[in-house]
């Protein structure tokens, strides 16, 4: 039997030393038998093969491939309202067949939740985080909630997916179980985990966590192309009849989920990727750019747009390329599960970090300076991809509230000022009054559930249910 482990060992010590990492087993005689197996299951869950590639072209350098600036052309889009009578129709018909492939059950919710929340600093999974203005709900709540409102208006049970990755899966199960998954049928919500890559010194040497693990990063949003395979999502949508996925950031509780337009003109259009954009507020601002590249629909970040492209402007003094990817898309499922049988994978991305680790002695090393790199891959790279890709430019202020830092710009404190703001108009478009200050911002606090409003209309048929809102006041409509 120990003949065969260190048989085992030994085949696996060859495989690490032909790619220039061999040092993963420099600890394994002091390892304990679970350890070892921990180790040697994540050193068979690397892809061998691809790493000495990745070192070369990613690791010890950054990528040389040219930047196509004289190819990139703007993405043409749909404005959020029909600008012919040829679109009006088109906009008429598309939200009927959204509203009834929504009914259908057609359309299924899916947030992307792997990633590590670095920057908001907050202790568990992003989607734990309270935001809401006045109840302090949870982003997962407030998801919750609008999937429940929208199942009972369409009269039907929209299914949820959440990818996790290994490092919060665990945890945010935890947080639906304890949470009796937020009233919503258990066997509709599906819980599963992407995958991780490896992190890597600016040597190319893989980092070791501790003496028994591999330092290791989920490998991006790209990686729910696969690991919606991987994890039997992508069978169990297709058992439930699920053709379209309404994809989007855990951290935006702005976002409209299930939007019969969007789906609607996706649809009409036969596209397989689409996507939400907003105008951008300035020619540099740090938001991918949706191009055409080739013919096709390409997110160009704004760190690759030449600064003479981005500063372009159009007769009317609008920007050439102004459209930024909001990362809101509709994708089909057939789109998914063929980018799967063809052995395919997303670029990876390097991005350079700290990364905590050990060092050859085996002591912990807390870099104060980026020390390594991290791939990934991004979901928006799969748009060139698709066979036809639409964009839905959309208002910013209604739709999308990044909640990326604890303050500041994109913070928790903007998104909450957001979501104020955007019940103040709604209220306001009911013919509520809202007190505002002399700057214009609403003096007070409010909130609205999903089971009360998804959209303004909505509120016209409640005003009896609605109180007067004073000046410095707080208002829950739930
Ligand atoms: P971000 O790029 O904002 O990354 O992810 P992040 O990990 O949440 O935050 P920072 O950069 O560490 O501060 C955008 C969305 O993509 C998801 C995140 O959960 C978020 O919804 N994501 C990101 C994944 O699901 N997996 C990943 O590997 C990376």
């Amino acid at each position: 039997m120990q003949g065969n482990q260190s048989a085992k060992i030994d085949v696996i010590r060859r495989q690490l030393s032909a790619c220039g990492q061999d040092h993963l087993l420099s600890f394994w005689d002091r390892l304990g038998p679970g350890e070892q197996a921990g180790l040697a299951e994540q050193i068979r869950e690397l892809d061998l093969d691809k790493i000495p590639t990745w070192v070369e072209t990613l690791v010890r350098h950054a990528p040389q491939t040219p930047v196509r600036h004289e190819e990139f052309r703007p993405a043409p889009s749909y404005g959020i309202v029909p600008r012919t009578d040829a679109e009006r129709r088109k906009y008429a018909d598309a939200v009927k067949l959204g509203k009834e492939l929504i009914a259908a059950g057609k359309v299924a919710a899916f947030v992307v939740a792997g990633g590590q929340g670095t920057r908001l600093g907050f202790d568990g999974p992003k989607g734990n985080y309270p935001i809401s203005p006045v109840r302090n709900k949870t982003l997962f709540q407030i998801f919750a909630e609008t999937i429940k409102a929208v199942s009972r208006r369409y009269r039907t049970t929209c299914p949820w997916y959440i990818m996790t990755s290994p490092m919060n899966h665990e945890a945010t199960v935890r947080i639906f179980e304890s949470n009796d998954f937020y009233g919503l049928d258990r066997d509709c919500v599906l819980i599963f985990q992407q995958g991780t890559l490896p992190n890597f010194g600016f040597d190319g040497r893989i980092l070791m966590a501790d003496k028994a693990s591999i330092a290791r990063s989920p490998d991006g949003h790209g990686g729910s192309i696969r690991a919606l395979a991987r994890s039997g999502a992508l069978a169990d949508m297709k058992n439930r009849g699920v053709e379209y996925l309404s994809y989007w950031q855990v951290d935006n509780p702005l976002v409209k989920l299930f939007d019969p337009l969007f789906v609607g003109l996706h649809a009409t259009d036969g596209a397989q990727m689409s996507s939400k954009a907003v105008i951008k507020n300035d020619p540099k601002e740090k938001v991918g750019n949706f191009c055409l590249v080739d013919g096709k629909v390409t997110v160009i970040e704004y760190s690759d747009l030449d600064d003479s492209l981005a500063e372009r402007r159009n007769p009317d003094g609008s920007l050439t390329f102004r459209l930024g990817s909001i990362a809101i898309h509709i994708i089909s499922t057939d789109f998914i599960e063929k980018l799967n049988t063809e052995g395919f994978s997303l670029p990876l991305h390097r991005a350079v970090k700290k990364i905590p680790h050990i060092d050859s002695q085996g002591n912990p090393v807390e870099p104060a300076q980026p020390n390594g790199i991290k791939l990934e891959s991004f979901i928006f790279d799969a748009l060139p991809i698709a066979n036809r890709s639409i964009i839905l430019d959309i208002d910013r202020a209604e739709e999308f509230a990044p909640t990326k830092n604890a303050t500041g710009v994109d913070s928790a404190e903007s998104t909450r000022a957001m979501m104020v703001d955007r019940a103040a108009r709604w209220l306001e478009s009911a013919g509520v009054t809202v007190p505002r200050r002399p700057d214009g911002s609403p003096d007070c606090l409010l909130e609205i559930a999903p089971s009360f409003a998804l959209e303004p209309e909505d509120l016209k048929v409640k005003l009896d249910q609605i109180p007067a809102i004073q000046p410095g006041g707080q208002v829950y409509l739930g």
